[in-house]
């Protein structure tokens, strides 16, 4: 039997149609475009309507990755999503799509719970089930609705995150060229209090809103997010300038550069989304992905590296090829 592989054969995303400005968000709180720009390169985010659920933007952004790999939903045999912001406490978003896009030979569907490294961590799982013959082909979404869990009291929180999702389909091979040549999960929950929800459902009965000590959690975020791609490469016999692509978290472009920058990587390889999506916590490398992948980025065989960082503390490094 040849070794299989776990590669990414397309991606889809979907952004709610409501795009707000910094100069939208100072008419409302007091900030600027000045101050959010500067401290963190955001320009603007989408928002969700009512229509524009948990589910409905995974559904959106799952069928655009199947459609551009020519598949249809009988072809999908597990379904994860990650996501701190799902519609119910329960069934899954994974469940939900499911019932919404007739995925009906899907056997597994489950939700994953790792924040802002949730993709990645939805990866690792997959890449798992591939590998030991499980499944064949999966859809990982990550997806975010943080719009609905803004606190606009406080404004060193609100004005960063957006809403939208990414999508991939990931398939197995025996190419050993393509696909996932190692990832691995990271986690610390004695530093959970620098970034937390301050609800949920057992403890106070509502969602509560974000609460970050930002200072405090952009230095662990770019101390972690640089640490894991180095010994990822190492354990490969690769260096970091094999790396055709680096797709970083998208919470702050301050974080990016400093990981670029401690890589002693190229930022012009490195992709930058965070300007019109801004934090979108688990959809933000999928929707990086996305945006790279229909611009025509990638070439197939590009050494991808995927660095990923957020609540928990929750850290997760993925390498790849295209
Ligand atoms: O996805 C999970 C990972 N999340 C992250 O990686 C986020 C990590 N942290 C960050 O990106 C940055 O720490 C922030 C963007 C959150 C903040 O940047 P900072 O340079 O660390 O600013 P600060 O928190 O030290 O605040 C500086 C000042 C304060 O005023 P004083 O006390 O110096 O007078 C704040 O009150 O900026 C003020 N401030 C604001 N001013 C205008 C805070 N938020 C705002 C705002 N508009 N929205």
């Amino acid at each position: 039997m040849p070794q299989l592989n776990s590669a990414i054969i397309s991606t889809g995303s979907y952004l709610p149609k409501q795009y707000v400005t910094n100069d939208d968000l100072a008419q409302k709180i007091e900030t600027s475009d000045e101050w959010i720009r500067t401290r963190t390169g955001i320009e603007g985010r989408h928002y969700g309507d009512e229509t524009e659920t948990t589910t409905f933007m995974a559904t959106k952004a799952a069928e655009r990755a199947l459609e551009q790999a020519n598949l249809t939903a009988e072809d999908i045999d597990m379904i994860v999503v990650a996501t701190v912001t799902p519609d119910y406490t329960f069934p899954s978003v994974a469940c939900l799509m499911q019932k919404q896009m007739g995925l009906t030979n899907a056997s597994v569907a489950f939700d994953v719970q790792a924040a802002c490294s949730g993709f990645v961590y939805g990866l690792n799982l997959i890449d798992a089930q591939i590998k030991t013959g499980q499944i064949k082909r999966a859809i990982l979404v990550g997806v975010e609705k943080f719009s609905s869990i803004l606190n606009w009291e406080d404004r060193s929180t609100c004005v960063l995150f957006g809403d939208g999702a990414g999508a991939v389909v990931i398939e197995a091979t025996d190419n050993p060229n393509r696909g996932v040549i190692a990832s691995k999960l990271h986690a610390n929950g004695n530093l959970a209090d620098l970034l937390h929800g301050t609800g949920g459902i057992a403890a106070t009965q509502t969602a509560g809103h974000v609460s970050m000590q930002g200072r405090e959690v952009f230095r662990h975020a770019v101390r972690e997010m640089v640490g894991v791609v180095s010994p990822l490469l190492e354990k490969n016999n690769l260096k970091t300038d094999d790396i055709d692509w680096l797709i970083p978290h998208q919470a702050n472009m301050r974080i990016i550069e400093a990981v670029t920058k401690q890589l002693d990587f190229p930022m012009e390889k490195t992709i930058q989304t965070v300007a019109t999506h801004a934090n979108t916590s688990a959809a933000s490398i999928p929707l990086a992905l996305d945006d790279a992948n229909r611009k025509g980025t990638f070439k197939q065989g590009d050494l991808l590296a995927l660095s990923a960082f957020g609540a928990g503390f929750t850290w997760a490094g993925a390498l790849l090829r295209w």
